[in-house]
């Protein structure tokens, strides 16, 4: 049974002087232990927002990893920085290829630092708007797919716990979003690659995650999508009120997916 995931992916707002306080209250508007729940806020916030929320079950992410471990990189954050601090780690964010110029094989080498440090991945892909529009969205994020995973086992990324995010970059803080079908479509030809590129066990294990202006009005259309796993929510993720009915409705699919887990199990394992 794939975890369901939800992913607060703050980007660059709060302080270290406020975040604790906004962690505070998205962990009392989110108390669903069944529901996967991970903050990812600026660095310099990650020691308030793990402080805020010890012992709620909500778990702490960087927005981004350096692929080397250390070295005479000016501004960089290397994985063993992040110690005690982050246990997830978000890579190949739209915004960091678009800012930054990240590219796949980049993402390919801070994936492989992530995994090597026991960072819990979540990769972002998804295609610019001209792509959909010429009908080769599949193709491009299928690519990236491939070039962020190239030369990764199958049971490196498993024990890893990889998570791909489906984050269509014209979704993006445009207040537009994917249909759930569109989305659930494009789940499928993801995990088609990681079944070419790994293993049909990989392909069905990796929860995949849909991103880009996800609210609390419009995330049942893609958590209704057996093959979409949660949601990496950007500005949606900075109101407790949002994230409350985001994450209720999560639990929900959360539950329904533990109960035909439980009925399918031979009756002896019931018991
Ligand atoms: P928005 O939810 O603000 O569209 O951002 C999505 C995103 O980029 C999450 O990583």
């Amino acid at each position: 049974m794939r975890d369901v995931v939800i992913a607060a992916n703050w980007k660059m707002n709060t302080t270290p002087a406020d975040a604790g306080e906004l962690a505070a209250s998205l962990a009392a508007a989110t108390r669903h232990p069944e529901v996967v729940r991970v903050i990812c806020p600026p660095y310099l916030s990650l020691a308030a927002v793990g402080r805020a929320v010890a012992g709620e079950g909500i778990e702490v992410g960087a927005q981004d990893v350096h692929h080397e471990a250390s070295g005479a990189y000016t501004g960089a954050i290397s994985a063993p920085m992040l110690a005690g601090l982050a246990t997830w780690v978000i890579l190949g964010h739209s915004e960091r290829r678009r800012d930054q110029g990240e590219t796949d094989a980049l993402v390919n080498r801070k994936l492989h630092r992530a995994l090597a440090s026991g960072l819990r991945p979540i990769v972002c892909v998804g295609e610019v708007l001209a792509d959909r529009d010429a009908g080769r969205a599949e193709a491009v994020v299928a690519g990236q797919v491939r070039g962020c995973l190239a030369r990764i086992d199958s049971e490196t990324l498993l024990a890893g716990g990889l998570v791909i995010a489906y984050e269509p970059v014209w979704a993006i803080g445009t207040g537009r979003t994917a249909s759930g079908a569109d989305a659930a479509a494009m789940s499928a030809a993801i995990r088609a690659v990681l079944a070419e590129v790994g293993s049909t066990r990989l392909a069905d294990s990796v929860p995949v995650l849909y991103g880009g202006s996800v609210t609390s009005a419009n995330v049942g259309e893609f958590l209704v999508e057996p093959s979409i796993d949660g949601a990496l929510v950007g500005g949606a993720s900075l109101k407790p009120d949002e994230m409350a009915g985001i994450v209720a409705r999560a639990a929900v699919t959360a539950t329904a997916r533990a109960v035909v887990e439980a009925a399918s199990r031979p009756a002896d394992d019931r018991r």
